[in-house]
């Protein structure tokens, strides 16, 4: 994954969006199709596949009705060979705000680890053609993840990169704690998933390099689902959801 940060009207000239483009998007996207995402193809030899979230009121919260919707688009794009990459994007306002809080709310250790949860995310990572993560807003938590999934991300001056699991009781699901100590570092992905605090592209960019990415990822989901057995993951959940401060008790 390569970070790349450009002013948003670079960023938006480059991936060639708006505001034709979400015109055409919204068209395609009518026949019914896609309930949480607009998908396209793009440019002079219609060679972009173009994928929208647009859960605008969720912030694009990744509920597994637009995960399953992604993935079906990456199919069809991949199997279509007039596509030679495919760009993902969000809106101004938010990439994508992290997996679904109230969706995974009152779920249960048992459901989660029986069901592999989040597993099917990983389709982002395994495509093969290239696809870049056209970032502006928040990326937080899976936005974040699924944003390096990617293979490039192009972040707009208004991104926000965060891991901020730890303020619900859990920790990154998707392989925040790998790729992102990757991307950033050891020392800074620390602090972001220690924390919960933000950075911006300039902030990220600076701080990028790569390294291997390896087993980490298996024991991370691993342990993302034991926090779903915790009382303090719950407790962070439903505190969102409440629009009220957590109490942790520690257990
Ligand atoms: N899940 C579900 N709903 C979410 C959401 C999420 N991740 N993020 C935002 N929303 C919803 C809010 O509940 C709110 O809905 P209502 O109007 O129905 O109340 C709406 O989107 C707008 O959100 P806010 O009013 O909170 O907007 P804001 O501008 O004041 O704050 C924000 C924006 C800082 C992004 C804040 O919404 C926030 O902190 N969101 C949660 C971020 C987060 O914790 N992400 C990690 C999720 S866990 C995860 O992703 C695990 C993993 O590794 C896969």
């Amino acid at each position: 994954m390569a970070l790349l940060c450009r002013s948003t009207g670079l960023l938006l000239k480059h991936s060639k969006l708006l505001p034709s483009a979400f015109a055409a998007t919204r068209q395609c996207s009518s026949g019914g199709q896609y309930q949480y995402i607009l998908v396209d193809k793009k440019g002079e030899k219609k060679n972009v596949g173009f994928i929208q979230l647009n859960r605008p009121k969720a912030l694009n919260a990744l509920c597994d009705g637009l995960m399953l919707e992604v993935g079906r688009a990456l199919d069809a794009f991949e199997a279509d060979s007039e596509v030679g990459a495919i760009v993902v994007t969000g809106s101004e306002k938010a990439f994508a705000a992290g997996a679904d809080i109230k969706e995974m709310q009152n779920r249960t250790f048992q459901e989660c680890y029986g069901g592999n949860f989040l597993a099917h995310w990983n389709r982002v990572s395994t495509v093969k053609k290239p696809v870049i993560a056209a970032v502006n807003g928040f990326a937080l938590g899976g936005g974040c993840e699924f944003a390096m999934m990617c293979d490039i991300i192009y972040a707009g001056e208004k991104a926000q990169f965060g891991q901020p699991e730890i303020l619900l009781g859990t920790i990154p699901g998707a392989g925040g704690t790998q790729r992102l100590t990757r991307a950033v570092g050891k020392s800074l992905a620390m602090e972001m998933v220690l924390t919960g605090d933000r950075i911006s592209a300039q902030e990220a960019k600076q701080s990028a390099f790569e390294l291997t990415l390896a087993e980490g990822s298996r024991l991370e989901k691993r342990l993302f689902h034991a926090t779903f057995a915790t009382e303090d993951r719950k407790e962070g959940m439903t505190a969102f959801v409440e629009k009220r401060k957590a109490a942790f008790q520690d257990n």
